[in-house]
C-alpha cells in the first residue's frame, strides 16, 4: 500500500515511521525526519489541487491528514470529492476543534461534562462578566491558535488583560470570539480515539505537559513532552470516557449534520472523584502525544485508518500497551512567543538503544547540515518497561542533541513517577 501523510511536524514523522513498517510512505511537505523513512513531496498543505494531482501521479492509496489547519480548511472534503481515499474529518466536523464555541454547543446538546463558560465578542461585556466571577478563570480564543490560545488566569486583572489582548487581535481572527471559562481542577489526560463516527478505538491515553518549564511552570505551549501509559487508567475509566464523552459527542455531531470520522482527541480533566470533564476537543492526533502513543499502541493502526477511510465495517479492539514511552520536546530559545531559528543542530552519531528521534521543526541546510526551523525542533522518545526507564532513555537522547539555546524539560512524566514512589 502507498500512504501519504499530510503535514510536516513530529506527529507526522511518527506516523510515517509507523506506516513505513508495512507500506510505502510519502509525506507532504514532510521534514528531514520523514525523508529518512519515506519520500517528501514539496507541496504546501494549503495547495489542495497540487496535493490531489500528486496523489494521482504517485498512485497513492490512502491519505492521512495530520494537522488541524488543513482539516479546518476542507482538505479532506476536497480530496474525497476528487474520488480519493482520505482519513480525516470534514471541515464541518473539524469545527469541534476550529471553533471552541461550536464545541461547547455540541457538548451542551450531548450532555457531555465540561467547564461552564460564556462566549463574548465585546470587551465591555466580557470585562463585566470577569468582574463578577471568582478566579482562577481561563480565557480562550475560540479559533485555532496552535495550542497557545488558552490563558489560565490566577487573578481578575490577568483575566481582564488576556481578554483585552485577545479581542484586540493578539491571535488574529481566532480571538475575535473568546470564551471565559471556569477553572477545572484535576489530572489532565489526552484521549485519542479512532472513529468511523459510530464506534471508537481508544488508543492508550497519554499525558501532555503544556507548560514550558519544569514543575509545570511558565506559559502554555503546544506541548513540551508526553508519556503513556498512566497507572490511573482502568478499563472502567476508558468505558466511562467512551460512554459519557466520546459516543455522545459523535452522536451530537452526526445529529448536527457533521458526522465525524478520523481521530477525535478529547483533552480531559479527571476530577478528584475520578470523573472526566472535557477541557477541549481536537479533530486529529495530538502532538507530542502521537510520539508516545504510536510506539506503544499494539493495534494495527494503518489497517484501522484504511477501513475507516473506505467506510468499511471494522471492529475496534482494546489492546492495553505492554510498555511505556516518554517523549521530551527540544524547543528553540524564545519558544513559544518568538522562537529563534536557523542555528545548526548536531545529532548523536547513533540514536541510543530504546529511543526514537522524531523531527518537528527542522530543515536541511547547506552541505547536509540540519537547522532549527520551528519552535518545537525535535522530540526525543524513550521506551521502556515503565515510565521511569522510558524517561531516563528520553533524557539521554535529549541531552545528546545539541543546538544553541536548546530548551527542554527534565521532568516529563513526573506525576507517574510520584505515583510510583507513593505506592
Ligand atoms: P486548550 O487550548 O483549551 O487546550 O487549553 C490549553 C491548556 O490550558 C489545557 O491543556 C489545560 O492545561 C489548560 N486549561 C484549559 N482550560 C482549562 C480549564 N477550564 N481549567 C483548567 N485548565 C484549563
Ligand atoms: N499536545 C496538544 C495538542 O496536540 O493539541
Amino acid at each position: 500500500m502507498k500512504v501519504l501523510v499530510v503535514g510536516g511536524g513530529g506527529r507526522e514523522h511518527a506516523l510515517c515511521w509507523l506506516f513505513a513498517r508495512s507500506a510505502t510512505v510519502y509525506c507532504a511537505p514532510g521534514n528531514p525526519g520523514t525523508a529518512q523513512v519515506g519520500t517528501n513531496l514539496p507541496i504546501p498543505v494549503s495547495d489542495h489541487r497540487a496535493l490531489a494531482q500528486s496523489i494521482r501521479e504517485h498512485r497513492i492509496d490512502l491519505t492521512v491528514i495530520g494537522p488541524e489547519a488543513p482539516l479546518a480548511a476542507g482538505l479532506a472534503d476536497y480530496l474525497t470529492s476528487e474520488g480519493l481515499t482520505v482519513f480525516g474529518p470534514t471541515a464541518r466536523a473539524a469545527r469541534i476543534e476550529s471553533s471552541k464555541a461550536f464545541a461547547k454547543q455540541i457538548m451542551s446538546r450531548a450532555g457531555v461534562p465540561t467547564a461552564a463558560s460564556r462566549i463574548f465578542t465585546d470587551l465591555e461585556t466580557a470585562l463585566k462578566y470577569i468582574r463578577t466571577h471568582p478566579e482562577p478563570l481561563v480565557i480562550k480564543a475560540s479559533g485555532l491558535a496552535a495550542g497557545k490560545g488558552a490563558v489560565v488566569c490566577q487573578s481578575r486583572a490577568e483575566a481582564q488583560q488576556a481578554a483585552s489582548e485577545m479581542l484586540a487581535g493578539r491571535f488574529g481572527d481566532a480571538g475575535r470570539e473568546i470564551l471565559v471559562e471556569e477553572f477545572l481542577v484535576g489530572e489532565e489526560l489526552s484521549v485519542l480515539a479512532v472513529t468511523d463516527g459510530e464506534r471508537v478505538l481508544v488508543l492508550p491515553p497519554s499525558q501532555d505537559h503544556k507548560r514550558l518549564l519544569d514543575g509545570d511552570l511558565g506559559p502554555n505551549t503546544g506541548g513540551m513532552g508526553a508519556y503513556a501509559p498512566l497507572s490511573i487508567i482502568t478499563h472502567r475509566l476508558i468505558q466511562t470516557i467512551e460512554n459519557t464523552v466520546l459516543l455522545p459527542t459523535l452522536a451530537a455531531l452526526a445529529d448536527q449534520g457533521a458526522p465525524f470520522t478520523g481521530v477525535l482527541y478529547a483533552g480531559l480533566m479527571i476530577d478528584p472523584s475520578g470523573s472526566p470533564n472535557v477541557v477541549e476537543f481536537n479533530c486529529r492526533l495530538g502532538d507530542p502525544e502521537t510520539q508516545v502513543v504510536l510506539p506503544i499502541a499494539r493495534n494495527p493502526l494503518l489497517e484501522h485508518f484504511w477501513a475507516v477511510a473506505r467506510g468499511e465495517s471494522w471492529r475496534p479492539e482494546h489492546c492495553p500497551p505492554d510498555k511505556a514511552a516518554v517523549t521530551t520536546v527540544l524547543a528553540a530559545p524564545g519558544y513559544p512567543d518568538s522562537p529563534k531559528k536557523g542555528m545548526p543542530i548536531t545529532l548523536p552519531p547513533e540514536v541510543p538503544a530504546h529511543t526514537l528521534l522524531f523531527h518537528s521543526g527542522t530543515a536541511s541546510g547547506p552541505e547536509g547540515t540540519l537547522r532549527v526551523a520551528g519552535g518545537r525542533v525535535l522530540c526525543a522518545t524513550g521506551l521502556g518497561p515503565d515510565v521511569a526507564t522510558a524517561q531516563a532513555a528520553s533524557q539521554r537522547l535529549a541531552a545528546a542533541v545539541a543546538f544553541e539555546g536548546k530548551i527542554y524539560r527534565r521532568d516529563i512524566g513526573w506525576r507517574e513517577l510520584a505515583r510510583a514512589r507513593a505506592s
